[in-house]
C-alpha cells in the first residue's frame, strides 16, 4: 500500500506537481498548509497594528504538523509592534514568505516594550525569504534619541537550522538583526541599509552562537556591518560588501568581568567600501577570555580608514584588573588589496601581555589620499609577516 502510494506521488509529481501538494488527499499524515496573514485580520493600512493577525497565523502554522507556510503577501504594507513568534513548534518546518512590506511604528507610536520589532524564539527549521522589506523608521529615533536604547528590528533567539534569504532590512532604530544562542543559521542575499551616520545601527550582532553563515549580501549601516560578540564560534562571512559602516568586527569583548571566548571566525572575499574599519578585533581593558583562530582573507578595500586593526585598548576602563584583557592569538590577515583613507593601513595595538601568532601576508594597501603614505604600527604583537605593503617593521618573533 505504502509503495503504491509513493509511486502514485512520484508519477503524479511528474505529470502535475501541484496535485501532489495536497498530500492530505492521499491520507498521508504530513500536511502542507499555507496561512496567509490576510485571513487573520490584518489591516494593511500600514498604520494600525497588525501584530495580532501575524500572531494568529503564526500560531496555526506553528501548531500544525508537517511543513507549514506563513504568507505575508506582496503589494501590502503591515505595521507591527513587538511581535514575538515563539516555538517550539509542532511543525517540522516552517516557511515564512515575506513578499510584502513590514514597517515599524514611528518613535511615538511604539508601545511600552521598545526592544525588538520582531522576535523569533525557540523555533527550529525555519526558512524566511520572499524578497520583501522590513522598514524600521529609524529616522524618527536617531535625532532625538541618540544615546537612549533604541529597538532592533529582528531578533533570533535559540533557533536551530535557520535560513534567511533575499530580504531588505532598512533603517533600524538600533541594530538591524541580532542573533543570540542560535546554531546552524544562514543569511544569504540580504540587503541591509541605513545611513552611514545613523547611530549604532549594526547590520548583525551575534552572540553565543555557532555555525552561522553570511553570504552574498550588501550591508550599509552606521556601525559594524557584522559584530561578532561573546560565545561565538564557526562564523563565516563570505562575499559581503560592507560600507558605509564600521567593518566586520570581533567585539567589543571584555566589557564585563565574565570569561568571554570567540573562535573560528572566517571572513572571506569581502569588500569594505568607505568604512571606518575593515577587519577589526576590539577588546576592552580588564576583560578575560580569548579570541583565536580568526582569518580575514581576500579582502578588497576602498577608502577604509582602518582596514586592519586589532585594539586591545578599545575602551580604557578603570578597573582593578590592570592590563588583563582577552588573549588574542592565531589571527591571519591575508590577501588584502586596495586603499585606506589616510595613513593608517595596519594597526595592531596589543597590551603588555602581547598578541601571538598574528600573520600578515599578500597585503597591498596604499593610501587614496595623495598627501598620506600608508603605514603599519604595532605594539606587543608576535607573529609573521610575508609579502606586505606597507612594511611592517614592528612585528615581534
Ligand atoms: C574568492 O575569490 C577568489 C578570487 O576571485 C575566487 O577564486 C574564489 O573562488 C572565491 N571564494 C569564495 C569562497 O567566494
Amino acid at each position: 500500500m505504502q509503495g503504491a502510494l509513493i509511486s502514485c506521488i512520484l508519477i503524479l509529481s511528474f505529470v502535475s506537481p501541484s496535485l501532489c501538494f495536497k498530500r492530505s488527499n492521499f491520507g498521508v499524515e504530513t500536511e502542507e498548509s499555507t496561512y496567509n496573514v490576510m485571513n487573520y485580520g490584518a489591516n494593511v493600512d500600514g498604520k494600525s497594528d497588525d501584530s495580532n493577525a501575524f500572531l494568529s497565523a503564526w500560531k496555526k502554522a506553528c501548531e500544525a504538523e508537517g511543513m507549514q507556510t506563513l504568507v505575508i503577501p506582496k503589494g501590502k504594507v503591515f505595521m507591527l509592534k513587538n511581535l514575538v513568534l515563539k516555538g517550539p513548534c509542532k511543525a517540522t518546518k516552517i516557511h515564512i514568505q515575506l513578499l510584502g512590506k513590514i514597517v515599524a511604528p514611528t518613535k511615538d507610536q511604539w508601545g511600552e516594550d521598545k526592544t525588538h520589532l520582531i522576535t523569533i524564539s525557540k523555533v527550529n527549521s525555519l526558512t524566511i525569504d520572499g524578497g520583501g522589506y522590513i522598514e524600521g523608521n529609524g529616522n524618527t529615533w536617531w535625532e532625538t534619541c541618540k544615546k537612549c536604547s533604541r529597538p532592533r528590528l529582528l531578533r533570533f533567539s535559540s533557533c536551530k537550522d535557520l535560513s534567511v534569504s533575499s530580504l531588505h532590512i532598512t533603517n533600524s532604530p538600533g541594530a538591524h538583526i541580532s542573533i543570540n544562542n542560535c546554531e546552524h543559521a544562514k543569511f544569504i542575499n540580504m540587503n541591509i541599509n541605513a545611513p552611514g551616520n545613523s547611530p549604532n545601527t549594526d547590520g548583525y550582532d551575534i552572540s553565543n552562537s555557532k555555525n552561522i553563515v553570511f553570504e552574498d549580501s550588501t550591508i550599509s549601516v552606521g556601525d559594524d556591518c557584522i559584530a561578532v560578540n561573546r560565545g561565538c564560534s564557526f562564523i563565516y562571512a563570505t562575499r559581503i560588501i560592507c560600507g558605509p559602516g564600521h567593518g566586520i568586527s570581533i567585539g567589543s569583548l571584555g566589557k564585563t568581568k565574565d570569561y568571554e571566548t570567540v573562535e573560528e571566525i572566517h571572513v572571506k572575499n569581502c569588500t569594505f567600501k568607505g568604512t571606518t574599519n575593515g577587519a577589526r578585533i576590539k577588546t576592552w581593558e580588564g576583560g578575560s577570555g580569548y579570541v583565536r583562530k580568526i582569518t580575514y582573507e581576500n579582502i578588497i578595500l576602498q577608502d577604509s580608514r582602518n582596514p586592519i586593526i586589532i585594539n586591545q585598548h578599545y575602551i580604557n576602563k578603570i578597573s582593578n584588573n590592570g592590563e588583563k584583557s582577552l588573549q588574542i592569538s592565531d589571527v591571519t590577515f591575508q590577501g588584502f588589496e586596495g586603499t585606506c583613507a589616510d595613513e593608517k593601513a595596519i594597526t595592531l595595538n596589543c597590551n603588555n601581555n602581547g598578541c601571538f601568532n598574528i600573520k600578515l601576508d599578500q597585503i597591498n594597501i596604499v593610501s587614496s589620499n595623495p598627501k598620506k603614505k600608508a603605514q603599519a604600527s604595532c605594539s606587543n604583537v608576535h607573529g609573521r609577516v610575508g609579502q606586505v605593503i606597507p612594511k611592517v617593521p614592528c612585528m615581534l618573533k
